[in-house]
């Protein structure tokens, strides 16, 4: 029978030959069929899948077609399914389930990711790089608390992991704010510059440990080592995405930003604003807490209206008014990269220097109350501004930015970010929400 298997194996190589010949003809049904066909007869040969999963694959990416590379995950997790024993090449299988994972990560399925990392660690316990990569998974879909799980098991076992120091530290400074012991592992990891910690996101993260330490001038360097790796366009302007060549500076007049109609008319009713957002924080449970752990003291609340280009309808039923006056300023309702919201802060409030995540927008504040303007700041990079009843300040919030509020009474702005004015309209209508 060992004859009949060799007959058997030359016949299925054939045939897999034929089948990935069909990429070459470029007719998609048809190599969609000679793998179907190749499957079909031949399912318990690992490569029959594999090479399905990549045919389909490379189909999917040149059509863009999102059902195809739905076929071919499947294909890849029929083909990861056999043991890697019994495939007898590692590195293949292990390609095979990178990709695999990327594209389920692209994809925002985090429990079948989570499906193959665990069978990878399974079948690969001393790689330590399967561990990382699981935990990888975690902080892509910001589960913070799993990341520093896991981040610790991994520790226990290889201590001097620069990855696993990474994500560790990541976790300590986002979710338990305990910068003096996130600070050793973010420096450990980065200073390595071992495969996979060299992103911008990573050196953003250990410069604001750093200032969060108070320790500026090192903050300051990290910065300026990102600069030249080219993950930021200034010290000060720490976007992470970024569409080159827009006009960048800290404050705006609204003249320069091409839309002083829109603002002026904001402004022309901003006691209306101030009237219909002070109704709403009179009543318990609408402002919400910042969530993105950048106060340092104090309390600061928002309110919601618009959020990456769509209307909240309960809110914006609660701000008729304010909700109309934007929906006459396109650029800043419909614009997908920012929000309309009131922002309500508290004396004795500190916000930590940080910055937003993308220069392709401009951000206005509309003042509604500012009682005190001598004690409250704005610093945006190296210049500070104040706010003044009825007035707007516009920056450019990519900007690291840093706001004290050292008064005795409520400061209340309504913040409407609108579409950078060079960005034309196709440009806009392309980028990704954030
Ligand atoms: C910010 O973007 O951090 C500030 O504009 C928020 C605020 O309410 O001052
Ligand atoms: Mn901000």
């Amino acid at each position: 029978s060992g004859a009949q298997d060799t007959d058997a194996d030359d016949l299925f190589e054939q045939e897999l030959r034929r089948a990935n010949a069909e990429m070459i003809n470029e007719h998609p049904a048809r190599v969609l069929r000679a793998f179907k066909q190749l499957t079909h007869k031949h399912p318990h040969q690992p490569a029959a899948h594999l090479h399905q999963a990549q045919a389909l694959e490379q189909l999917a990416t040149k059509t863009n077609n999102k059902q195809l590379l739905l076929d071919a995950i499947e294909s890849y997790k029929r083909y990861l399914a056999f043991e890697p024993t019994s495939i007898g090449n590692d590195v293949e299988y292990c390609d095979a389930a990178a990709r695999c994972i990327e594209h389920l990560r692209s994809l925002g399925q985090l429990q079948s990711t989570v499906a193959i990392h665990k069978q990878l660690i399974e079948y690969f316990p001393h790689e330590v790089k399967q561990r990382n990569q699981l935990t990888l998974t975690q902080l892509i879909f910001n589960n913070l608390l799993a990341v520093q799980q896991l981040a610790a098991e991994t520790l226990k076992i290889w201590p001097q992991d620069a990855l696993a120091q990474l994500y560790y530290g990541l976790a300590l400074k986002q979710l338990t704010a305990d910068y003096a012991k996130a600070l050793p592992f973010l420096e450990y990891a980065i200073a390595s510059e071992a495969a996979g910690t060299q992103q911008a996101y990573f050196y953003l993260m250990l410069g604001e440990t750093l200032q969060r330490l108070g320790q500026q001038r090192k903050a300051l360097e990290v910065y300026r080592r990102g600069v030249e790796k080219n993950y930021f366009a200034s010290i000060y302007q720490r976007s992470l995405y970024n569409v080159p060549e827009l006009r960048a500076q800290p404050f705006w007049q609204p003249e320069e930003t091409g839309y002083a109609e829109q603002l002026q008319q904001l402004q022309r009713h901003w006691r209306e604003i101030r009237n219909e957002a002070l109704g709403l924080l009179s009543r318990a449970g609408y402002f919400e807490d910042e969530t993105e752990q950048l106060r340092d003291t104090g309390k600061w609340q928002q309110f919601e209206l618009f959020v990456r280009g769509q209307q909240l309808a309960r809110n914006c039923q609660r701000a008729p008014l304010t909700c109309r006056l934007l929906q006459q300023f396109v650029a800043a309702s419909r614009c997908t990269r920012g929000q309309v919201k009131f922002s309500a802060m508290q004396a004795h409030t500190h916000v930590w220097p940080h910055c937003g995540p993308t220069n392709t927008r401009l951000r206005a504040h509309l003042t509604l109350q500012a009682p005190q303007p001598e004690l409250t700041r704005l610093r945006v990079a190296q210049q500070e501004r104040t706010w003044h009843e009825g007035d707007l300040l516009i920056f450019d919030d990519s900007f690291e930015h840093e706001v004290w509020h050292n008064g005795t009474q409520l400061r209340l702005v309504l913040i409407v970010d609108f579409w950078h004015p060079d960005l034309s309209p196709q440009q806009r209508q392309r980028l990704h929400p954030i």
